[in-house]
């Protein structure tokens, strides 16, 4: 068994100590959670990874990093169609979208695409910070007449949270971006709201606890809950393990667990599943991002578990974020059911790649219903 199937393993002892409490999380209902934060690629890829999202989730935020990328209402509505086309009938499944924030963005095309409805929120890359990021902000000051449109209307700005200075180590560009452009950025524009995005930090789960919970909140991915800095080296290099920010020590996943499992209303969940073909991931150059959409909810239900904190689930799931971005919660429910269940090795996507998902071959042991 892997640490990290190890650190997955159900408690059987404890669990034998509380048969009552057994029975009654042999399964679990909740509110239909959605996820904050998704990439859904474009033509086959996306076909491919759609419907596993939209099987376990309500709404997911889609992330605007294409090539090109979307940057105006026009693309985004085109980019919802296509996504439409490709959710199965008989899925209960919304796509939100996010506009791409450059130098360039025009604020009063973001207020019209936002007063239409297409645009949920929109999405700042520091240009160069990751994956399809290169047409991303510059300065933060070449967008500020747009940051006060969205702080006007009360559009939300999601931020990858990494600085690109190439002298700042890898591991620690999420803290120095906090003092560098987040805290002056929250002080500047104190009614923004904003989502400090797949936090991998204590740095930065201490500044989401330290601000006003009805405009700072933050995503975790279930991905970060499980696996540290260490993951990525254990017995040779892991490609599939890799993405941005990059995981870190294994206090910042301790601070992390406690934060996503607290019941705090500024954390809620986005997976930031990341596809990337298997021969672009295993490569000399591999690309950054973690397949998890066909193992996230199961996998948050059993971080929770572990947490002794399944009752804090739906918050984080299904509650927290509506409440950030002022939606209703889901009508209709999800059920896990405890089940050992095997994590495929790969997955075909249908046109001769393959996808590695997180936690390929490993057991676990919640199962989502239907
Ligand atoms: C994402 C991707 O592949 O688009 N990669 C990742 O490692 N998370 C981009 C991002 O969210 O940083
Ligand atoms: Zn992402």
């Amino acid at each position: 068994m892997t640490a990290t199937a190890k650190r997955l393993s159900l408690d059987r002892a404890a669990e034998t100590c509380e048969l009552k409490t057994m029975a009654q999380n042999d399964r679990i209902t909740i509110k239909r959670p959605d996820d904050w934060h998704v990439h859904f690629r474009d033509e086959a890829m996306m076909r491919a990874v759609v419907p596993a999202t939209a099987a376990q989730f309500g709404r997911a935020i889609v992330m605007p990093n294409l090539v090109p990328p979307v940057t105006d209402t026009a693309a985004a509505e085109a980019y919802r169609d296509r996504i439409l086309t490709a959710i199965p009938d008989a899925a209960d499944f919304t796509p939100l979208m996010a506009a791409y924030l450059t130098d360039e963005t025009d604020p009063e095309m973001l207020r019209d695409g936002a007063e239409k409805g297409v645009f949920s929120a929109v999405k700042l890359y520091p240009a160069g910070a990751t994956t399809n990021s290169a047409s991303g902000v510059t300065d933060i000051a070449n967008v500020m007449p747009v940051l006060d449109v969205m702080q006007e209307i009360g559009l939300p700005l999601l931020i990858h949270g990494e600085v690109t200075d190439p002298d700042i180590d890898i591991f620690d560009r999420e803290a120095v971006f906090i003092d560098r452009i987040l805290q002056p950025l929250t002080d500047k524009l104190p009614a923004l709201k904003v989502v400090f995005e797949h936090v991998t930090t204590k740095e930065a789960v201490d500044f989401v606890a330290a601000g006003d919970a009805s405009r700072l909140g933050a995503t975790i991915t279930a991905h970060h809950l499980v696996i540290n800095r260490t993951d990525i080296f254990k017995g040779g290099i892991r490609p599939h393990l890799y993405c941005l920010p990059i995981a870190k020590r294994e206090a910042h996943r301790q601070a992390l667990r406690k934060a996503a499992t607290s019941g705090d209303p500024r954390y809620f969940l986005g997976t930031d599943t990341a596809p990337h073909a298997r021969h672009l991931k295993e490569a000399a150059c591999g690309c950054a991002g973690i397949y998890s959409a066909p193992v996230a909810l199961e996998v948050y239900a059993t971080v929770f578990e572990e947490e002794d904190a399944l009752d804090k689930l739906e918050a984080f799931a299904s509650l927290n974020g509506p409440a950030f971005y002022g939606l209703p919660v889901n009508e209709t429910t999800v059920t896990l059911k405890r089940e050992s269940w095997q994590v495929p090795q790969s997955i075909d996507t249908g046109s001769g790649d393959a996808l590695i998902p997180f936690m390929a071959g490993e057991t676990l042991g919640w199962k989502l219903e239907g």
